[in-house]
C-alpha cells in the first residue's frame, strides 16, 4: 500500500508495450472498495480480488499487473504468481507509505498501528513472492528482462546464477586469464569445467561450437555461463540453446559492446562462410550479469566499439547518454535494449530500430574486407542516418569523431544493395523523426542513399 505500484505499473506497461491491469481499479469499477469492506467485509473483497487476478494471469497475451498490497495473503494468488508471472516487489519504507496513504479512503489505512502491523505481517510474504525488487521504471525493466547491472557483480556470481545446479564456464583465453579465477571462486562448489574459445570472431564457427557440444558434461539442471565479449556470448548462448535441446545460460558480458548490446535480448548466433550470424536461435539467458567494473581492463579500441552502440542507443532513446558517468551509461543503455527486446522478442517489428546506422555500417565493413572495427563503421553509419533524417550530426561528430573511410565506392554500394535486396526491393532504412523518435522501414530514394554512402568515403 502506498508504494506507487499504479504509477510504476503505468510507466512499465508503456515501456513494454503491454496493457496495465490495475486490480484495485478494476474492482472499483463495479463498486467502491470502501463500500465492499463496509457492507460485505474483507473476505468478499479478497474473493473479487482473487477472481480478477486469476483472470488476468490466465490471459494468453502478457500484461503488467498492479496488485493490491494484501493480494499476496491469498494462497491461490501466490500460486498463480509463481506459475504464471514474474513478480516485482516495489519497495517502500513503512513510514513513507503511511505518509502517502494514511487516513485516506483505503479501508486498511485508517489506523497507523494497524497499518504498521499489517506491513510486518505481510513482509515475509512479499519477500517470498518477489522474483526481484524495483523502485523505478528502469529497475523494473531490468528485473523483467533478467538484466542485472552492478559493479562488483562478478564476485557475487554464485548467488546471481539462478538455481543451485552445476555450472560450466565458457570464455576466450584473454578473458579467462583476467577473470576466470575470480569467477571459479565466486561459483564455489557449483563450478565445473571451464571451456576456452578461440579469440574474436573465430569463436563463432561450426568447429568451435562442435568442440563445446562435445566438451560439455552438464545435465538438464546445469547452467552455462558465458564470460566475455559478444563473440563469446553469441556462441555460448547458441550452445546453450541446442545442447540437450536447450539448457539455461547466464551471460556475463565483459566488453562494452556486450554490456549494452550483444548479451541482452536472447539472440545467439554463429557465422558460416556465406555470412555472419546466419545460424542461430532466440534463447533468452536466465540472467545477464553486467559488471561495469570489468571494463577497466578493456582496451581503448574495444571501448570505442561499444561507445558507438551507446551513442546509437542515446539517439534512439532521445537522451544524451554519452554525458553520463560510464556506469550509468551502461545501465541506461542496457535497460533501453532490454525494453525493446521485451516488446519484440522475436525481431518481428520494432526491434529493427536497433539497426540504426547499421545498413551503412555493414556495407562499409564488407567494402573493407571486414578489416574495419565495427564501432568505426557504426559511427559513420550513424552520421549517414542522421543526415538522411535531416538532423544535427554534432553529437556523433563530437563523441565518435568519425573519419571518412578509404574503401572502394562501388564495392560498398554493391554490398549495400545486396543487403537491402535480402529484405526485398527498395532501400528501407531506420531513420529518426527526432532523437527518441525512430521510424523503421523508411523508403528512401536510391540516389539519396547512394549520396549518403558516398559522403562517408574519402577520396
Ligand atoms: N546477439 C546480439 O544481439 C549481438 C549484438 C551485437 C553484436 N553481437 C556480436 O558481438 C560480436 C562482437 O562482440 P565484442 O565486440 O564484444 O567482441 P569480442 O567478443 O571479440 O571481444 C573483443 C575483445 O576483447 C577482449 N575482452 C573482452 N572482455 C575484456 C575485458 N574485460 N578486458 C580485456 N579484454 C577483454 C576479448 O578477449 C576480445 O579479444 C560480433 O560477433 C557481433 O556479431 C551480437
Ligand atoms: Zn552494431
Amino acid at each position: 500500500m502506498g508504494a506507487g505500484k499504479t504509477t510504476l505499473g503505468e510507466a512499465l506497461a508503456d515501456a513494454l508495450g503491454r496493457p496495465l491491469v490495475d486490480v484495485d481499479h478494476q474492482i472499483e469499477q463495479e463498486e467502491p472498495i470502501s463500500q465492499i469492506f463496509a457492507t460485505a467485509g474483507e473476505a468478499e473483497f479478497r474473493r473479487r480480488e482473487t477472481a480478477q487476478v486469476l483472470d488476468a494471469l490466465a490471459a494468453s497475451s502478457p500484461s503488467v499487473l498492479a496488485l493490491g498490497g494484501g493480494a499476496v495473503e491469498t494462497d491461490a494468488i501466490r500460486t498463480g504468481l509463481r506459475d504464471r508471472a514474474l513478480t516485482i516487489l516495489v519497495e517502500v519504507e513503512p513510514a513513507e507509505a503511511w505518509r502517502r496513504v494514511g487516513g485516506s479512503e483505503r479501508p486498511l489505512a485508517q489506523d497507523e498501528d494497524l497499518f504498521h502491523r499489517l506491513f510486518e505481517q505481510r513482509r515475509p510474504l512479499y519477500d517470498h513472492a518477489a522474483d526481484g525488487r524495483a523502485h523505478d521504471v528502469e529497475s523494473a525493466i531490468l528485473v523483467a528482462g533478467g538484466t542485472h547491472v552492478e559493479t562488483g557483480a562478478l564476485e557475487r556470481l554464485g548467488e546471481l546464477v539462478p538455481g543451485s545446479g552445476p555450472v560450466e564456464v565458457i570464455s576466450d583465453a584473454r578473458v579467462a586469464g583476467i577473470y576466470g579465477m575470480d569467477v571459479q571462486l565466486a561459483l564455489g562448489s557449483r563450478a565445473r569445467a571451464q571451456h576456452e574459445l578461440p579469440p574474436g570472431e573465430r569463436a563463432k564457427t561450426v568447429e568451435s561450437l562442435e568442440a563445446l557440444w562435445r566438451g560439455l558434461r552438464l545435465d538438464r539442471l546445469g547452467s552455462l555461463v558465458a564470460l566475455g565479449g559478444g563473440c563469446t556470448t553469441d556462441v555460448a548462448g547458441f550452445a546453450a540453446a541446442t545442447y540437450l535441446r536447450g539448457i539455461d545460460w547466464v551471460a556475463v558480458p565483459t566488453t562494452l559492446v556486450g554490456q549494452v548490446d550483444a548479451a541482452i535480448g536472447g539472440k545467439t548466433a554463429i557465422d558460416i562462410p556465406e555470412g555472419k550470424n546466419l545460424i542461430g536461435a532466440f534463447h533468452w539467458p536466465e540472467r545477464t550479469v553486467i559488471d561495469p567494473g570489468t571494463l577497466a581492463t578493456l582496451p581503448e579500441q574495444e571501448l570505442a566499439n561499444g561507445r558507438a552502440e551507446l551513442v546509437k542507443t542515446g539517439l534512439l532513446a532521445g537522451e544524451k547518454l554519452w554525458e553520463l558517468p560510464l556506469e550509468h551509461q551502461v545501465r541506461r543503455a542496457a535497460a533501453f535494449k532490454t525494453a525493446v527486446c521485451l516488446r519484440d522478442p522475436h525481431d518481428r517489428g520494432q526491434r529493427a530500430q536497433l539497426n540504426l546506422g547499421h545498413t551503412f555500417a555493414h556495407a562499409l565493413e564488407a567494402a573493407a574486407g571486414y578489416e574495419l572495427p565495427h564501432g568505426r563503421a557504426v559511427a559513420l553509419g550513424l552520421l549517414a542516418a542522421l543526415r538522411l533524417s535531416g538532423l544535427d550530426t554534432k553529437a556523433v561528430e563530437e563523441t565518435l569523431r568519425p573519419e571518412p573511410l578509404r574503401v572502394d565506392r562501388e564495392r560498398a554500394w554493391a554490398a549495400l544493395e545486396r543487403d537491402k535486396k535480402a529484405v526485398g526491393g527498395a532501400p528501407r532504412l531506420v531513420l529518426l523523426d527526432a532523437p527518441g523518435k525512430p521510424r523503421i522501414g523508411v523508403e528512401v530514394p536510391p540516389a539519396d542513399v547512394r549520396a549518403a554512402l558516398d559522403e562517408l568515403i574519402a577520396g
